[in-house]
């Protein structure tokens, strides 16, 4: 019996001593992380008072001020760091892209993709499919000659849609009608007619989830996740997700019965043929099915139209703004090209002023001024020490926009990209497609179709404001939704000959 009871004496002993070591190591772990400074938060909402949800960046860059280059900010209870500058964000996501290299949380993302897909996934399951997808991507021609003719192609359809508004002022919609068939062309293998009903519902689809995914609903259901249980947005995101897929489905089916099974030609089929071949085993879990396949259609759907269709109205708008700007692009079309010869992706070596001319459309036009990542594993920055899986704001439009890296930063001006002989200048501080770990997979091929749709339109056309409209009265602040939009406008376009 004595001996029975000092067993259990001993057993409750040990257990108690292994449960306070436990915890005396949490507590001296949660005490030595150390925070970057911020402003005070109040219980229950943290900074959010302070925070203008339609333009974070902009708080962002006004606590910079305050607070330094690397600086904590509570949303609700959550603590979250922001990079902010060149420097800062340079030395988190190139000198320590692994540590800053994971996908924040954005619940009302979440909440459709569930962790699947390239964009807002993570761990194996991220690295496996970005893996497979940048592969796949290049062996489709990505950033090579097979895509280079399917977007000079595309750029007649569009100058013929443009040329039929006679020169009358039309929306600057007319623009994101070429890129997404891009991006369509590698999911399904074909392109879409403007005036499909298949092809409008997707971009309106999209458009509409663009919008929605930044309404002030989202944004507080992405600090307060409980709510997508409550409020009426997150929902209606979630049908107009399966909407999109419905069409996915149909037109894969479509796609399929048009191929021969054993070789592929989509990014959809080659997912489909990997999901066959995957074998898993050893506790792994299968990466390769249809619920990825439909997340990482939907990245590419987002991540290569919404951006590229932006861009494109900023560089019109920016066009009729800064007709000095336009003459001179005009000029070295015509003396390197002519008016009949599609521009190629080679002749940016000898088009020196319009690729310095698209590069300062993607560093002022700002499309994406941040994206949510995360810590990896616990981190040591700039003498902090934040906790793994802290929430890190990476502002990417503070390097575009940095005082330090640009002669002019809030003023459009393509000799930012020039040196003193009217070369073409590469700028580190170039940051639109972010940097390290997480780089835009879609970057060799968004540059490309941005400078021909580009090149394409200026060799053929000459954009003006509407009759009636000052170049003074053209607004430049955006339209702040999931990218940086212009504000709506008309514009007028009048062929060259
Ligand atoms: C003007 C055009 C584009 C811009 C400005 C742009 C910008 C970006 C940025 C800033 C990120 C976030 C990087 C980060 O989290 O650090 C990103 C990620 C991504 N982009 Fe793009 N992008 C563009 C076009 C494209 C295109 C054409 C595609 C695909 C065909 C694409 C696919 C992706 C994907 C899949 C990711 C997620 C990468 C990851 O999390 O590993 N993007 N892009």
């Amino acid at each position: 019996m004595a001996f029975y009871s000092e067993t259990v004496t001993l057993f409750l002993l040990f257990t108690l001593i292994t449960v306070l070591l436990k915890f005396l190591s949490s507590l001296r772990k949660k005490i030595s992380y150390k925070f970057p400074p911020g402003p005070t938060p109040l219980p229950l909402i943290g900074n959010l008072h302070i925070l203008d949800l339609k333009r974070p960046d902009s708080t962002f860059m006004k606590l910079a001020k305050t607070y330094g280059s690397f600086f904590t900010i509570h949303f609700g209870r959550k603590k979250v760091v922001v990079l902010v500058g060149y420097d800062a964000l340079k030395e988190a996501l190139v000198n320590s892209s692994y540590e800053f290299g994971n996908r924040g949380a954005l619940p009302v993302v979440d909440n459709f993709q569930h962790g699947e897909g390239v964009i807002f996934s993570n761990g194996e399951n991220w690295k496996v499919t970005r893996r497979f997808t940048l592969s796949i991507l290049r062996d489709l021609g990505m950033g090579k000659r097979p895509i280079e003719g399917k977007i000079i192609e595309e750029t007649e359809h569009l100058n013929n849609l443009i040329q039929s508004f006679e020169g009358k002022p039309f929306e600057k919609r007319v623009f994101t009608n070429a890129p997404p068939n891009i991006t369509f062309g590698l999911l399904f293998g074909r392109r879409f007619e403007y005036s499909n009903p298949t092809f409008m519902t997707m971009l309106d689809l999209l458009n509409d989830l663009v919008i929605l995914t930044t309404t002030t609903p989202a944004q507080f259901t992405n600090v307060y996740p409980i709510l997508k249980h409550v409020l009426k947005t997150p929902k209606i995101i979630v049908q107009k997700i399966d909407q999109l897929n419905v069409i996915y489905k149909e037109l894969l089916m479509e796609a399929k019965s048009n191929t021969n099974e054993s070789s592929w030609t989509t990014y959809t089929e080659a997912f489909l043929q990997k999901d066959m071949e995957e074998k898993v085993g050893d506790g792994n879990e299968k990466i390769f099915h249809e619920k990825n396949m439909l997340a990482s259609m939907f990245d590419l759907m987002l991540g290569g139209t919404e951006t590229t269709s932006s861009t494109l109205q900023w560089a019109i708008l920016l066009m009729m703004k800064y007709p000095d700007i336009q003459k001179k692009v005009h000029e070295e079309i015509e003396t390197v090209i002519g008016l009949e010869r599609h521009p190629t992706w080679d002749d940016q070596k000898y088009l020196p002023y319009c690729l310095a001319v698209v590069h300062e459309i993607q560093r002022f036009g700002n499309i994406l001024p941040s994206f949510p990542h995360s810590t990896l594993v616990d981190t040591h920055f700039r003498g902090y020490f934040i906790p793994k899986g802290t929430q890190v704001i990476p502002l990417f439009a503070s390097a575009l926009y940095d005082e330090t890296q640009w002669e002019t930063p809030y003023r459009f001006n393509p000799n930012h990209f020039l040196d003193a002989d009217g070369k073409f200048l590469k700028k580190d501080a170039f940051f639109p497609f972010s940097k390290g770990r997480r780089v835009c997979v879609g970057e060799s091929l968004a540059r490309m179709e941005l400078f021909l749709f580009f090149t394409g339109m200026l060799q053929k056309f000459t954009f003006s404001p509407p009759p009636g409209v000052d170049k003074a009265d053209l607004d430049l602040t955006p339209d702040p939704f999931f990218t940086f939009r212009p504000k709506p406008y008309k514009v007028c376009a009048t062929p060259r000959q």
